[in-house]
């Protein structure tokens, strides 16, 4: 079947208002992606070489956004919003170009499975020229019916022109149709008619194919393919089902999920295996992690790469460009951003570092501060292999601590420090003998005085 030329046709014109945004729908993101983004990798997941995008009049953020995440697709405008089949058709140049198979599918419809799409095209290659992905439900309103007649699909009916008995029927329209390409064209510009919306129903060419003697045909695939995003309750929901699909796939794979349910991945989150994620763990986007590593409670991680047997959290931040190498440490609220921690250095408790590079084995104390940023500016900070900064530290950058550097705790450090040498930057201690009793002393009778008067 991957011979058969393939153009996918991604309809996003639709407006709808009940996401009550400024951002277009389809833009709207799950899993850190947009939800037409996720439509668009299925699609390329099941061997669609070509892709058209249907956005509506001066949606440049659409365009904008889909020079990101589909800058192959060639973008169509649909004037007016006059229907599904409609939609297809401002379309009509890549159609024209000729393609085996085309699919169509919606842009908020972002749990569509590639396999359901793969399925649909290999019944073009057996030679139906329309297939439908139904689904079954117990509520099927809202969606347009599947309407068989001795086992074969003759037509799909709306739910606002269905008749009593066929509103009853539990097989629905997924939104997801494959047509043979060298019939598309043909059959598309026969929807010409308006129907009772006063719309060009894309549905209808399944009437038309079929009364044509044309082979059609409907697959079955899981309600999720079919799950349209029209509000924000809709979008937690396929949020949800996202989220439990990758879970089970991170666990499949070899990763423990202590409870998986509160674990939240990103779209492109990358976890090998024998790795360990505590309860409550968020990944943003741009994670990778090596085998082994161990990813304690309350977590919120993105753009970090963990390389194997990394310790992190409970309640560690780490930000883009955290970059730990084996066996790194990073403890309890801690903030790495933009750093290497080298091989075995351990950033174990209440730190932030940023910009910065900590050489293998260095251990850095109790909060340690890299001071980065002078407001206009970031500096970086760079600490040789096997140094020690002492607890409460702020490293002004630009500065560098040596090898085997070592950092008196509380020191304010301005100036570099060479290999191996030890470093005070903090006011040297004074001990007054019997001064603390007479300073209390002083104080309570200041106390007492105050309150006679
Ligand atoms: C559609 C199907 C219905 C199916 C349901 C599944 C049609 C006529 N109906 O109904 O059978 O059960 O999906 O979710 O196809 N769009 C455009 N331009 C337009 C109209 C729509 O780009 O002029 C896009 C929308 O952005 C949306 C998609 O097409 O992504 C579907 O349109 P929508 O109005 O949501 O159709 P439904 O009523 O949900
Ligand atoms: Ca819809």
């Amino acid at each position: 079947m991957s011979q058969r030329s393939c153009l996918s046709i991604i309809l996003a014109a639709g407006e709808g208002t009940r996401m009550k945004s400024a951002v277009p729908k389809v833009l709207h993101t799950i899993a850190g992606l947009p939800m037409v983004a996720h439509v668009v990798k299925a699609a390329e997941a099941a061997g669609s070489g070509e892709l058209a995008l249907v956005i509506g009049h001066g949606a440049d953020e659409m365009r904008k956004a889909a020079l990101k995440f589909a800058p192959k697709a060639e973008a169509f405008v649909q004037e007016k919003r006059l229907g599904t089949a409609h939609a297809v058709l401002a379309a009509r140049a890549a159609i024209s170009k000729g393609y085996d198979d085309i699919l169509v599918m919606f842009g908020d419809t972002p749990l569509i499975d590639p396999e359901a799409l793969a399925a649909a095209r290999l019944k073009l290659a057996e030679g139906a020229a329309v297939v439908v992905v139904g689904f079954r439900t117990e509520n099927p309103s809202g969606y347009g019916r599947l309407i068989e007649k001795a086992g074969k699909l003759v037509a799909i009916r709306e739910e606002k022109d269905c008749s009593d008995e066929e509103k009853k029927i539990t097989f629905c329209n997924g939104g997801l149709m494959a047509v043979a390409g060298r019939h598309a064209l043909k059959l598309l510009d026969e929807v010409g008619s308006k129907n009772a919306k006063g719309e060009y129903y894309l549905t209808d060419i399944v009437g038309i194919a079929a009364a044509q003697g044309f082979d059609v045909v409907a697959t079955e695939a899981s309600f999720e393919n079919a799950l349209g995003i029209n509000n924000r309750a809709e979008l937690a929901q396929a949020e949800g089902i996202w989220q439990a699909r990758r879970r089970r796939e991170a666990m499949r794979s070899g990763v423990t999920l202590i409870a998986p349910e509160t674990v939240f991945f990103s779209h492109d989150t990358e976890i090998g295996a024998d790795t360990i994620v505590e309860p409550n763990v968020w990944f943003g986007p741009g994670v990778k992690i090596a085998t082994g590593a161990k990813i304690h409670a309350f977590s919120h991680i993105e753009g970090a790469t963990i390389a194997s047997n990394c310790d992190v959290g409970p309640f560690a931040r780490l930000r883009p460009g955290a970059d730990l190498r084996n066996k790194a440490k990073v403890g309890n609220f801690c903030e790495v951003k933009q750093a290497i921690v080298e091989e075995g250095a351990k950033v174990n408790h209440l730190t932030y570092i940023g910009d910065a590079r900590i050489g293998a084995g260095a251990n850095i104390g109790a909060g340690t501060i890299t001071c980065n940023y002078d407001g206009y500016s970031k500096f970086f900070t760079d600490i040789g292999e096997g140094a020690f900064i002492g607890s409460n530290s702020s490293l002004v950058a630009p500065v560098s601590i040596g090898k085997g550097g070592y950092i008196a705790s509380g020191s304010v450090i301005t100036e570099s420090v060479p290999d191996d040498a030890l470093a005070f930057g903090r006011a040297r201690q004074r001990t007054l003998a019997g001064k603390g009793k007479e300073l209390r002393e002083r104080f309570s009778q200041a106390a007492a005085a105050r309150k006679k008067g």
